[in-house]
């Protein structure tokens, strides 16, 4: 038995070999009882097939090809695959093996190393990959099976060994027996073959086992019985071998997938409070001597500058915010805060909205599709929306802007320097000028003009003793 290392080997001329990867992903994924294919489930933000697939890009292979099923799903794969990689459809799914199978195909001709992955093992790095790569040149094997030792090995399949310790062949859980069900040490799913030797062994392959599958597993004993050699390569990284089959697996490897992203971060110089309630998605930024605070998400595409603090409580979906900005118990969508702006707690920033530098967006604060400009302030209980803000405008409390007539959305414009009095309501489309003011509690309907005061509300009447009056007669309701 031969142990995984990193260490260097002989310099081979099979190193020059041409590699092409196939990776296998048009699995069901029956166990995740899901009416997504299991490769698109999303872990940390992306498809776990995408993880794969960068490990396998970041080898350079002459040729990738991806295996995928026929849903539409798939579509975004394809979409998301470099533009040197060749995605194939297997239509219908007959097993592993015969998904290699459609995955040779566009490998007709290919002369080299094929490597084959698994798709659903989403923590594989490009690292343990180069490793086996180079045990199967420094072995002159014919094919290369990746193993691990697990302390649970679950319904893995089994690498059987004769008793001079050489592999015999890989058995499925479901199709092996009680003494090799024993066996801890199970098939990770990579590998690598001959391409001349995997095409002429495939068609080999039968359906005749526990899940009526055509099993690339079984190749393995295929390879052996030709008197082909069949290497083995051991890994310790119990980690990069986990694979996806089940809802339970998913959060498993989702965990570590996680733990990784915030640990990149921290490693980069970010704060992250507690990373136990801290979720980032992969691809997300932060930057320098910024401070992740408890129970926060940042997802999709957020990026997040230097020196900011964002939480307690935040989500944030594909959010901008620059440097120096303060987020607080808040929820941002497609939205863009700028450099030393102030949000929360407890704002909702929806898409299209832009804080210009210094502006604030303050408590039970809602802004949609609108621009708030430089050193603006929405400080509290307003909804804004399809709106543009000047600069040092100041924002009433309670100020709503009436953007919706029941069929259409309107635009509500106000300038540079205003004044908006509290609990102001403006009825879009309409404009306020330059400096102008709006008395608190007006309804403006109509623009108003630079340096002006909008008023638009009842005049006020005392009615004097009322009170008094109301009181009398004294009445005994018993
Ligand atoms: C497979 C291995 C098992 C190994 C385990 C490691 C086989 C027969 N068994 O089991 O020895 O321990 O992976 O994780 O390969 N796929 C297709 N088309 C199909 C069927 C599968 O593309 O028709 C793809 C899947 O998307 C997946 C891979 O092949 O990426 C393996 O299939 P899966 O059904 O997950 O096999 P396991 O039971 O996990
Ligand atoms: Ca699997």
């Amino acid at each position: 038995m031969s142990v995984d290392t990193a260490t260097g080997s002989s310099a081979s001329s099979r190193a020059s070999r041409p590699l092409a990867v196939v990776v296998l992903a048009a699995g069901l994924g029956t166990r995740m009882k899901s009416d997504l294919p299991k490769v698109l489930h999303p872990i940390c933000g992306r498809p776990l097939l995408a993880y794969v697939l960068d490990a396998a890009a970041a080898l350079q292979p002459e040729r990738l090809v991806v295996v995928v099923g026929p849903e539409q799903e798939y579509d975004r794969v394809r979409a998301a695959l470099p533009s040197t990689a060749i995605s194939v459809v297997q239509q219908e799914r007959l097993g592993s093996g015969d998904a290699v199978r459609a995955g040779m195909d566009p490998l007709a001709g290919f002369d080299g190393d094929v490597m084959v992955l698994n798709g659903d093992v989403p923590l594989v790095g490009e690292e343990l990959l180069l490793r086996l790569r180079r045990h199967h040149i420094d072995c002159t094997a014919r094919a290369t099976i990746t193993s691990v030792v697990l302390a649970e090995p679950a319904h893995y399949g089994r690498v059987v060994r004769d008793a001079n310790g050489d592999v015999r062949r890989i058995v499925e859980a479901r199709d092996a027996s009680p003494e090799e069900r024993a066996v801890a040490e199970i098939n990770v799913g990579f590998y690598v073959f001959d391409a001349a030797e995997l095409r002429r062994f495939l068609p080999s392959l039968t359906a005749d086992n526990a899940q009526g599958e055509y099993y690339l597993t079984d190749l393995v004993h295929r390879f052996l019985e030709a008197g082909d050699r069949v290497a083995d390569f051991l890994t310790a990284d119990v980690e990069a071998s986990m694979g996806v089959n089940s809802r339970v697996e998913l959060a498993g490897v989702t965990a570590i997938m996680r733990a990784r992203i915030l640990e990149r971060l921290m490693l980069d110089g970010a704060t992250v409070e507690d990373p136990s309630s801290t979720y980032v998605d992969w691809g997300v930024t932060v930057g320098r001597d910024s401070i992740i605070r408890p129970q926060t998400m940042l997802t999709g595409a957020t990026t997040i500058g230097e020196r900011c603090i964002v939480g307690p409580g935040c989500v944030l979906q594909d959010a901008i915010v620059d440097d120096g900005a303060s987020v607080v118990s808040s929820h941002l969508v497609e939205c863009r805060v700028g450099r030393d702006c102030t949000v929360g707690p407890f704002a909702y920033i929806r898409p299209r909205t832009e804080l210009a530098e210094g502006a604030k967006a303050g408590s039970f604060v809602e802004i949609k599709a609108s621009r708030v400009g430089r050193g603006s302030k929405v400080p509290h209980l307003s909804y804004i929306g399809d709106t543009t803000i000047g600069e040092g405008t100041n924002i009433g409390a309670g100020t709503i802007t009436a953007n919706y007539d029941g069929e259409r959305k309107h635009p509500t414009t106000i300038g540079d320097g205003v004044k908006v009095g509290s609990d102001t309501v403006f009825v879009a489309p309409v404009s306020v000028g330059d400096g102008a003011y709006t008395g608190a509690g007006s309804a403006i309907t109509k623009d108003i003009p630079p340096d002006a005061l909008g008023v638009a509300r009842g005049k006020q009447e005392n009615i004097e003793g009322y009170a008094q009056r109301r009181r009398l007669p004294t009445r005994d309701d018993g």
